[in-house]
């Protein structure tokens, strides 16, 4: 859906059946479609109206994934639509070009809602992808890719039922899917290729590569372009986060794009001992595993060289704070929920921030708009993907100390946290106490027990 024209978008949130693996067909949810969202591309410095229809049976909130936007039109559960009703909001697109989305964010619901389909991409352009030198025909040489993991039951249906462990880890599936469809193969033309790559699993962190080992040139993240190319042979990516690669294909193999199998295990204490007993862990991949394999066939593309430059040269790193805040992720609030949850009672885990629970009629923090803020995030037992709405943050640093891994070098929304991590957040966009944004873990099980918080802006 281009609305670079019209400036409009309309969405139908609707149910769906879709079929997974030529079995039966599958309950599913979308906007506009069965399973997933269309593919919405606008452009720097519009508007875009958005006209969003409820036709689902629950309430939805709908939230925009990376877009600055002020918290009144963002979309976290405080905005939720009853079902048949209609939300408008507008959305000025002031930011860099990047690849953001949108997805349910429902509380108490949003896992649930994901997984059945409610995401899609959401483009923004800034019309100078030529002068960068980067491929931007979209679906030709700028293919955009949202990777997700599913399971299948004996019938072919999307399976989403909760064992403990599942609400412990996150759920994650043994199948892999790109845009809907399991493993695909993909022509490409033999030139360079860009990839926009969104991991839209509840749960699951991939560790991407090829199986011939050519390298990915990274030219953005998150947030948007980094000044050029960086070549890596692996990329972490973790729920929500985006990360756009150059590659090349002009050699004409066909080459397949795997992921190795996620490490977020909990280590050797209770939640790795766990992670092994299979009955327990049915959803965890052991080895390594195709996501989708490309097929240069022989086209000629535009792009036959790596640009050498694709950004401004990287902000300098802010040295002073208008204040600083530390946040612990806590997975055990009120004791052991998996032996709870062994014993029967049925609970799931209580999740939270700094000791405490998301509580939708308490907000966490007041913060001042414009200002500057250091934030400090700590993570217990296991890795979290840690999102922040309606801010764009630089990573001071992560679990490798001063100079930030390779994934966290540009301006980003969603960090993976591995024990500490240190950001810089810029406040630019405003936020009232009825619509507030959100921060959270993007292992959706976890926001969904209760690991986010909300702060107004003001
Ligand atoms: Cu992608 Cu608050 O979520
Ligand atoms: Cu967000
Ligand atoms: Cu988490």
């Amino acid at each position: 859906l281009d609305v670079t024209q019209s400036g409009r978008l309309e969405l139908k949130a609707q149910t769906g059946k879709t079929v997974f693996a030529g079995g039966s067909s599958s309950p599913t949810l979308g906007y506009n479609q069965g399973y997933l969202g269309p593919f919405v591309r606008a452009r720097q410095g519009q508007e875009v109206a958005v006209r969003l229809q409820n036709d689902l049976d629950e309430p939805l909130a709908t939230h925009w994934h990376g877009l600055l936007v002020p918290g009144k039109v963002d979309g976290g559960p405080h905005q939720a639509i009853d079902p048949g009703k209609v939300w408008e909001p507008i959305l000025p697109i002031d930011q860099p070009a990047s690849t953001a989305w949108f997805h349910a964010h429902t509380f108490p619901h949003t896992a649930r809602q994901v997984y059945a389909g409610l995401a899609g991409v959401f483009q923004i352009d800034d019309g100078l992808d030529a002068d960068r030198g980067v491929p931007h025909e979209h679906g030709v040489d700028d293919l955009t890719l949202v990777i997700q993991d599913r399971r299948l039951d004996d019938a072919g249906r999307l399976d989403y039922r909760l064992s403990m462990f599942d609400r412990m880890h996150g759920f994650q599936g043994d199948r892999l899917f790109v845009n809907g469809a399991e493993q695909p193969r993909s022509p490409v033309p033999n030139s360079i290729v860009r990839l926009r790559l969104l991991n839209g699993s509840n749960a699951r962190i991939f560790h991407l590569r090829f199986d011939d080992g050519r390298p990915m040139h990274v030219i953005a993240s998150d947030a948007g372009f980094w000044p050029k190319p960086v070549a890596t042979d692996e990329l972490r990516l973790s729920p929500g986060e985006r990360f756009e690669v150059l590659v090349d294909f002009r050699d004409g193999r066909e080459v397949a794009l795997i992921t190795g199998p996620d490490q977020n295990r909990g280590g050797p204490g209770m939640m790795g001992m766990m992670s092994n007993i299979r009955s327990f862990a049915s959803g965890l991949v052991e080895g390594d595993q195709r996501v989708l394999s490309f097929h240069p066939d022989g086209r000629k593309g535009r792009v036959d060289r790596l640009p050498d430059a694709t950004g401004d040269s990287p902000a300098s790193r802010p040295t002073a704070f208008d204040r600083r805040r530390h946040f612990r992720l806590d997975m055990m609030l009120g004791g052991m929920p998996m032996m709870r949850g062994m014993m029967g009672d049925g609970s799931g885990p209580s999740m939270g921030i700094n000791g405490r629970p998301f509580d939708p009629h308490r907000i966490n923090e007041d913060i001042a708009l414009d200002t500057i803020e250091h934030w400090t995030i700590e993570s217990d037992m296991l890795m979290h993907p840690f999102h922040i709405h309606g801010v764009h943050f630089q990573v001071l640093t992560d679990e490798t100390g001063q100079s930030p891994r390779l994934e966290n070098r540009g301006a980003k929304d969603t960090l993976l946290v591995d024990g500490r991590a240190e950001i810089a957040v810029r406040f630019t966009q405003p936020a009232g106490k009825d619509t507030p944004f959100m921060y959270h873990c993007h292992i959706l099980e976890h926001e969904d027990a209760g690991m986010m918080g909300h702060f107004t802006v003001s």
